[in-house]
């Protein structure tokens, strides 16, 4: 029996053991700096980490990994591959410190306590935020540099308290200050030091001190040109498809003013952008998705156009092969109300299918109409059927986004599923009867 990476019950435990190791990489810092007096809280978060960790490293040796992006089951080489990896760092941070803390032992094992923070290691692989983030990023629709943004100041802050119980550690304590005093005191000069403000009004003043002091500069020089660089870029791409958005709308409406388009049509375009935007169609599906391989694509695919293929009668009655053949080649496009989209007469080259709005089949001279059609209806696959020029004008009543297929991929697909083929047929010849 191993637990694979999908598994429930790891994902949570996973995610408790990155909770204490978050708690215990604050808490075990603060103990180092400030020993406290034998108290309680001490015995029993050493207790519960010793219980924590060891039972992880016993999961550890069921969960798998992932190798060159291949899940590995086996259960020699999961263990193999944790011994030689994370296996004693878990085994320092599972340590029983607790039962060693007899005067003599007080600071070997305050030594050895600072090992467990080596389990925030596994923190800064990021590999659990990260997959965490991806589940928010999917259902929370979370911006992924401001997901960066937020960890990375986490880890920032975490480091900062740190290196703040470092300097109370090599400072000595003044006498009548309180602890909350000297912390705050040491994460000021933490902090000026890192941002490499430098007020200096606390400076190093023994030898150690002052190399301490350098390599914090070293540490916040670098850590701090990245955060900036972050924060740029993350107010660059904050929104990114919505920049791009407004970027082709201001070049079109500075075409349609050179070219000296008169206003009313120039609303009809704003009109049209704006409800591409509002209705989220204006992600240019086919270039994003042409680097995805093919059966993935389909999948996906399949998975956007699925409220269209719900409100068609036909592709509920299963048949996933003739769905799987058809969505790829379904392209959205959306047209304003009263636009005509098939003209009577016409050579016909596509037929489309309505996802919303309606739209009325009208005679060439609009004095009857012949049908109103709305959500999951065919049209224009008649002159495609028939072979022959538009039977009628198709024009819109409201917003409709439809979905486009070509002659040719409806051809293919005729070709390839003769049910689909004899339906469509049938519906041609009711049609017809129709027009009288
Ligand atoms: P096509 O002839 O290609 O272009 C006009 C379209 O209007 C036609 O295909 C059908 O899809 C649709 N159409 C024509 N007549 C009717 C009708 N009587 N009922 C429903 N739809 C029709």
């Amino acid at each position: 029996m191993v637990l694979s990476q999908n598994n429930r019950y790891r994902e949570i435990w996973e995610l408790l053991i990155l909770v204490v190791t978050v708690y215990a990489s604050i808490e075990i810092p603060l103990r180092i700096a400030f020993p406290p007096a034998n108290d309680r809280l001490r015995y029993f978060s050493d207790i519960l980490f010793t219980i924590l960790f060891s039972i992880d490293i016993v999961v550890n040796f069921f969960a798998t990994y992932r190798e060159k992006g291949k899940e590995i089951f086996s259960r020699k080489r999961i263990a193999l591959n944790y011994l030689r990896g994370w296996f004693w760092f878990d085994l320092l941070a599972a340590f029983p410190f607790f039962l060693f803390s007899d005067e003599s032992w007080v600071e070997i094992t305050t030594f050895m306590r600072a090992l467990r923070l080596i389990k925030m290691g596994r923190v800064l692989k990021v590999t659990k935020i990260a997959e965490l983030s991806k589940h928010w990023q999917t259902h929370h629709m979370l911006n992924p540099s401001l997901l960066r943004i937020v960890f990375f100041l986490f880890i920032i802050s975490l480091v900062t308290h740190w290196i703040s119980c470092g300097w109370i550690l090599l400072r000595p304590k003044e006498e009548g200050l309180s602890n909350a005093d000297a912390y705050s005191l040491a994460l000021y000069w933490a902090i000026t030091t890192l941002t490499t403000v430098g007020y200096g009004d606390i400076t190093p003043k023994t030898l150690w001190e002052r190399y301490y002091t350098i390599a914090v500069m070293i540490v916040g020089v670098g850590s701090f040109g990245y955060i900036i660089g972050n924060v740029a870029s993350f107010l660059a791409n904050m929104d990114i498809v919505k920049a791009n958005y407004r970027k082709k709308l201001e070049e079109i409406t500075a075409f349609l003013n050179y070219r000296a388009i008169p206003p009313a049509l120039q609303k009809q375009v704003q009109d049209y952008y704006e409800y591409l935007w509002e209705s989220r169609l204006g992600n240019d599906e086919k270039t994003l998705l042409e680097e995805i391989p093919e059966p993935l694509r389909t999948d996906i695919a399949m998975h956007m156009r699925k409220d269209l293929i719900k409100k068609v009668s036909f592709f509920q009655k299963g048949e996933e092969s003739l769905l799987r053949d058809i969505v790829l080649s379904l392209s959205p496009r959306v047209y304003l109300p009263n636009t005509y989209i098939i003209r009577k007469g016409d050579p016909g080259t596509f037929m489309f299918i309505i996802s919303t709005g309606t739209v009325e089949v009208i005679s060439e001279d609009e004095q009857s109409v012949y049908a109103t059609l709305g959500e999951g209806s065919f049209v224009g696959e008649m002159a495609l059927v028939l072979d022959q020029p538009r039977t009628a004008s198709v024009v819109t009543r409201t917003y409709c986004d439809v979905y486009i297929l070509e002659k040719s991929d409806l051809d293919i697909v005729l070709l390839r599923h003769p049910r689909f083929a004899s339906h469509l047929r049938e519906m041609v010849a009711e049609r017809q009867r129709n027009h009288g």
